[in-house]
């Protein structure tokens, strides 16, 4: 039995035949595999995109949906623990989607779990379908996943797609800028990662200047809850913030990625720059999730 905790868990080739099943699923988004399956969507934390495109995925799949987006009207509230509500909900459901602020809450409900888990984001560590949904999103607009140049821009301290995606591009050549205050600046074992792997990386603190280059330009939101500390969130929170006239001097081909929700690091006036990529990347999450869920329930 698999589970998706981290985008680690899946190999290049397993990545590459995702993307693959999630072109497929672009092209044929009916299709009633998981009928008969029960899935259950956990969400200890809030969610817009994930949960609804897992559950849109699972709805476009045939198979049904248990859980909650509020632990607050569970049991949990009662005192339940993390184990206890996994041994339960894994009695009800063939497949288990959980979102967590812990890190490591995933790996450890995998590891009691009968049933596969799909980490839908834990704390600041993983968020491995963010990082099929980023892939597919790179290799559709950009026709190949090798070889470019990648400006990651914002909260990668705490970011955990872009700690997911860095692990996965580590595998195409790519090139990363990590554009960052000092305070949110790539943890150190993402850069040995890195360094192991003979990937070239640079690290900026002006964004306007760095840009240039890019094929892809990773905006990240500076996550107010994460910080311990609120008034070192006001400091940084409105560091980077992308206009529509930084883009004028940028390649042809770049595209904007961002994971939402953002708040006010992509100025509106982006929006309808034909740059601008990151609805349409949310949207290819669904086709990303079917891909995620049928992996890992063998169909
Ligand atoms: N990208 C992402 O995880 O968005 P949500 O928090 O809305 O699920």
């Amino acid at each position: 039995m698999q589970s998706l905790v981290s985008i680690t868990d899946f190999s290049k080739q397993d990545i590459l035949q995702a993307l693959e099943r999630a072109a497929e699923f672009e092209a044929n988004p009916n299709q009633p595999l998981l009928s008969g399956k029960v899935v259950a969507t956990l969400f200890f934390e809030p969610s817009t995109r994930t949960r609804l495109s897992f559950e849109t995925a699972i709805n476009r799949l045939g198979g049904r949906i248990i859980g909650f987006s509020d632990a607050s009207s569970t049991s949990i509230s009662k005192g339940e623990t993390l184990k206890d509500t996994i041994m339960m909900v894994a009695n009800y459901a063939d497949l288990i989607v959980m979102r967590h602020p812990l890190e490591g809450a995933a790996r450890y409900a995998a590891e009691i779990s009968r049933v596969p888990i799909i980490n839908a984001g834990d704390g600041a560590n993983q968020h491995p379908t963010q990082t099929l949904l980023d892939l597919y999103s790179i290799q559709k607009t950009q026709g190949t996943l090798h070889g470019l140049n990648i400006a990651m821009v914002g909260d990668l301290k705490y970011g955990r797609t872009v700690h997911s995606l860095l692990q996965a591009m580590s595998l195409f050549n790519t090139h990363f800028n990590f554009i960052a205050p000092q305070e949110l600046a790539m943890p150190k074992e993402y850069k040995q990662l890195l360094k192991s792997r003979n990937i070239a990386y640079e690290e900026h603190s002006e964004l306007a200047e760095h840009i240039g280059e890019a094929d892809i330009i990773y905006m990240t939101r500076v996550q107010r809850e994460r910080f311990l500390d609120p008034i070192e969130y006001e400091r940084v929170k409105n560091v980077y913030v992308l206009h529509n006239k930084m883009l004028q001097d940028t390649k042809p081909n770049v595209k904007i990625l961002h994971p939402l929700p953002r708040v006010n690091e992509i100025s509106a006036d982006v929006d309808d720059n034909p740059k601008a990529y990151y609805f349409a990347q949310a949207g290819n999450g669904v086709f990303a999730r079917m891909a995620a869920i049928c992996k890992l329930l063998s169909y």
